[in-house]
């Protein structure tokens, strides 16, 4: 694993290269998520990679899976909403 850090108008942002055979980074496997794989060969399979050694097996798995349990969480998590009918925004004075 390789850490990048970029200084863009002093913001910083860390990138960790995951997968070194081709160059897959930790942000690129949670886009691939967030675009439906579910497992490793489906990452490297979003950027037209295909996994060589298999180093990266485990940590893009372990991604995969925080990236599954926070949607699910998200989804299940219950809904705060609040009237936007005129009759609720309204106010005596
Ligand atoms: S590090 Fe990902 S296939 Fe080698």
């Amino acid at each position: 694993m390789i850490m990048i850090i970029n200084n863009i108008n002093d913001v910083y942002a860390i990138t960790m290269i995951i997968c070194l055979c081709n160059g897959i980074t930790d942000k690129q496997i949670d886009c691939a998520a967030k675009e439906g794989a579910v497992s490793w060969r489906d990452v490297h399979a979003t950027y037209g990679k295909a996994p060589q050694c298999g180093s990266c097996q485990c940590e893009i798995n372990k991604q995969i899976s925080k990236h599954q349990a926070h949607k699910a969480t998200k989804e299940s998590a219950p809904s705060l909403s609040f009237g936007s009918s005129a009759s609720q925004l309204a106010y005596e004075s």
